[in-house]
Formats: C-alpha cells, sequence, structure tokens
C-alpha cells in the first residue's frame, strides 16, 4: 500500500466508506476544493494501482487559543493558534479493519509535522464526525476540545508518537 498526493488518474467512484458525507466529498466536492486550494488530499491505494482505498485532507486553520486551556498551557500568546486540519479521513468499508486507518493517520501526522517546519502549526486538529471517529481519534492519542466536542488535537509535542 502506497499514499500519494491525490491527482485525477485515481478512481474514486467505487470509494464507499459507510458515511455519505465522506462519500460525496471525495466523489462530488474534491475538484472543486483543490481548484479552491481549500485542501490537499491524500490517497491511500495499492502500489501501481490507481483505486482510492482511503484518503484524507490537509488544511492550513486556526482554533481560538481557549479551546487548549488544559490540554496545553506553553503556546504563544494569540487570539487563535495556528493548526493544521485534518478535515476528513476514511477508509473504504472493504478495507476497514485492517490496520490501514491507522496508517493513514500516523501518514497524516508525519505529513503535517513535517509540513510545520515550512507553515508553521502548533497542533493538529480533527474534526470528528461522530462518536465513533472521536473513539478512533482518542485512541491515537488525540484530546477532545471542551468547548467543541466534536474537534479532536495532537499537539506539536506528540506529533512523533504515532
Ligand atoms: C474510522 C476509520 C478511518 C478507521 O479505519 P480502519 O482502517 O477501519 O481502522 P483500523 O483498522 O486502522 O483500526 C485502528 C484501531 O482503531 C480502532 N478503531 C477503528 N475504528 C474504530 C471506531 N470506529 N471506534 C473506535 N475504535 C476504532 C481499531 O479497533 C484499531 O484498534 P486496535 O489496533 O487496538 O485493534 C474507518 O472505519 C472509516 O473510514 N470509517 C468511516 C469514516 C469515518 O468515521 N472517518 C473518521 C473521520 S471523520
Amino acid at each position: 500500500m502506497e499514499v500519494s498526493l491525490y491527482t485525477k488518474a485515481f478512481e474514486r467512484s467505487g470509494f464507499d466508506c459507510g458515511v455519505s458525507v465522506l462519500n460525496d466529498f471525495l466523489q462530488k466536492r474534491l475538484s472543486q476544493e483543490l481548484k479552491a486550494r481549500s485542501c490537499a488530499c491524500y490517497v491511500l491505494h495499492e502500489e501501481d494501482e490507481k483505486q482510492v482505498l482511503g484518503y484524507y485532507t490537509l488544511s492550513a486553520s486556526q482554533v481560538v487559543a481557549t479551546h487548549f486551556e488544559g490540554i496545553e498551557k506553553r503556546l504563544p500568546r494569540y487570539p487563535d493558534i495556528p493548526v493544521t486540519l485534518i478535515g476528513r479521513l476514511a477508509i473504504c468499508g472493504s478495507q476497514q479493519g485492517k490496520g490501514l486507518g491507522g496508517v493513514i493517520l500516523a501518514n497524516a501526522v508525519k505529513r503535517a509535522y513535517e509540513n510545520s517546519e515550512v507553515i508553521g502549526a502548533c497542533a493538529i486538529v480533527v474534526d470528528a464526525k461522530d462518536e465513533n471517529a472521536v473513539a478512533f481519534y482518542e485512541k491515537y492519542d488525540f484530546q477532545r476540545f471542551a468547548e467543541d466536542e466534536m474537534k479532536l488535537c495532537l499537539m506539536k509535542n506528540c506529533f512523533q508518537m504515532l
């Protein structure tokens, strides 16, 4: 398995992760979002094959500083803290439960950590779609924001734990 930057050469029509909003994003909205540069998309696929088996998106974002109370004290004194957002992450149904979610999450965290040297980010933040997704991210030490319970973060000093 490999993770590559998405290009139009990839086949996304058969992708079904069981969550329609995540299927629709990949199949119907991704091209527009890429044109607008609102995210970058990375896809999981077999070596030399173009069928998308999983994907995640990364965007530059920010989170109100008060969200980090009780999570991290040593932050710059800005009203908003720069972060990298994993906006979406999914594995197709036929491949779920084989450890691939952990593989692409680790890939996203590594990429965000490396890129924070180029564009600063104090943390990685994820938008969880439901309580199952929250449980998945908590397994990898992401912490829930008390002020917004469907968002979780991994601080920069934890980036290398995955
Ligand atoms: C959530 C998702 C990405 C997990 O991918 P996966 O490949 O099935 O998960 P993995 O096989 O890598 O599992 C990794 C670990 O997370 C756990 N895990 C997987 N899904 C979980 C869930 N929904 N809740 C809690 N833990 C979960 C697994 O038990 C496993 O732990 P283990 O190693 O101790 O057994 C995948 O199920 C998916 O795409 N779901 C639909 C979309 C979604 O909810 N995306 C989340 C972001 S919004």
